[in-house]
Order: structure tokens, then sequence, then C-alpha cells
């Protein structure tokens, strides 16, 4: 006779993601990643290597980056999750996803969310960040595409984006896109 396994109990838990609660049962051995993914259906985290070594699955939690690949979905409860589905006001891109689409410093867009949310955290705390402190602030987050200087130049737009909404990139980065 076959001895059954017991089946492995979900957890239910309180997650508050980009300002609304939800109820979400999930099995208890799941990251946070995971559980967005594929309990929440909030695919726009996008999972890479789950070792913590190369950022795209960076959210906000509690205002702070994190790797939510490293994360339990246990240790989240009561917790506020931002991810990059929360950061646009209903059909306004925010300044940094604008700027992005707007100077090219997404391509494939795989890293694109992480690095998202980490320019979050950065502008979040430092509004006028020079650009050492972008790249120390990004440095956790792997670009395989645009060789990051567009990066950089996108979250500078952006810081000036958020003090005036109608700032234009500079001459010289424009100069930059002439063919
Ligand atoms: S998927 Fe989390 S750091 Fe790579
Ligand atoms: S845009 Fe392709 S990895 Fe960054």
């Amino acid at each position: 006779m076959k001895t059954r396994l017991p089946r492995k109990r979900k957890v239910h838990l309180r997650i508050r993601v980009n300002g609304e609660t939800h109820e979400v049962a999930f099995a208890p051995h799941k990251t946070l990643l995971e559980v967005l993914r594929e309990d929440m259906g909030l695919t726009g985290t996008k999972h890479g290597c789950e070792l913590g070594e190369c950022g795209t699955c960076t959210v906000l939690i509690d205002g702070e980056p994190q790797l939510s690949c490293l994360v339990l979905g246990l240790e989240c409860e009561g917790m506020d999750i931002i991810t990059v589905e929360g950061l646009a006001d209903g059909p306004q891109p925010h300044p940094l996803q604008q700027s992005f689409a707007e100077l090219g410093a997404a391509q494939c867009g795989y890293c694109t969310p992480g690095i998202l949310l980490a320019s979050k955290a950065l502008l979040d705390e430092d509004p006028n960040p020079p650009r050492d402190r972008i790249r120390e602030a990004l440095s956790g987050n792997l670009c395989r595409c645009t060789g990051y200087i567009k990066i950089y130049e996108a979250v500078e737009l952006a810081a000036r984006r958020l003090k005036d909404p109608k700032a234009e990139p500079s001459r010289e980065i424009l100069r930059g896109y002439e063919v």
C-alpha cells in the first residue's frame, strides 16, 4: 500500500502591494518573487538568477529596495510593497518610466523593472543625486544591453522632471541621439 505524503498546506496572509491590501494563499516556502508572479499575477517583477546576484527582481519593501528572490513571502505580512505595476499614477507613467522610454534606457527591458524600483528608492531619498551616487545605487542591478550610460542619463532626467514636469533632456544628451 502506498503511503500518501501529506499535502503542503498553504498559508493565508494579508500583503499590501501597490497601496492595496490583498489576502493571498501560497505555499510557505515561496519567495516574495514567486508569490508576486505566481499567486498574484504581478509578472512585472522579473526573475533572473534567483541567487541575489542580478537585481532584476528588485521591489520596494517599506521604501527600501530589496531582492524579492531572497525574501520569503511569509516575512512580508503587514509590509508595504511596491512593484513596477505600482509606479505609474493611473494612465500617467512615473517620470522614471517616461525618461527611460524617451532616452532609450531600456532595450530588451528584462532588467528595467528592477532598475526603475532601485532608482525610485534613490530619488525618494536624494532628489538630486550626482552621477556617482546613481552608479552606486544601481550597482546591484545588471543590464546586458544598454551599457548603463543611458540608464544614468534617464535617472538624471527623471530627477529633474520630478521637480519640473516640463524638463527636457539636455542638448548634450540629445546630440548623442543624432545620427
Ligand atoms: S532574480 Fe533576484 S537577484 Fe537575480
Ligand atoms: S535592457 Fe536588456 S538587460 Fe537591461
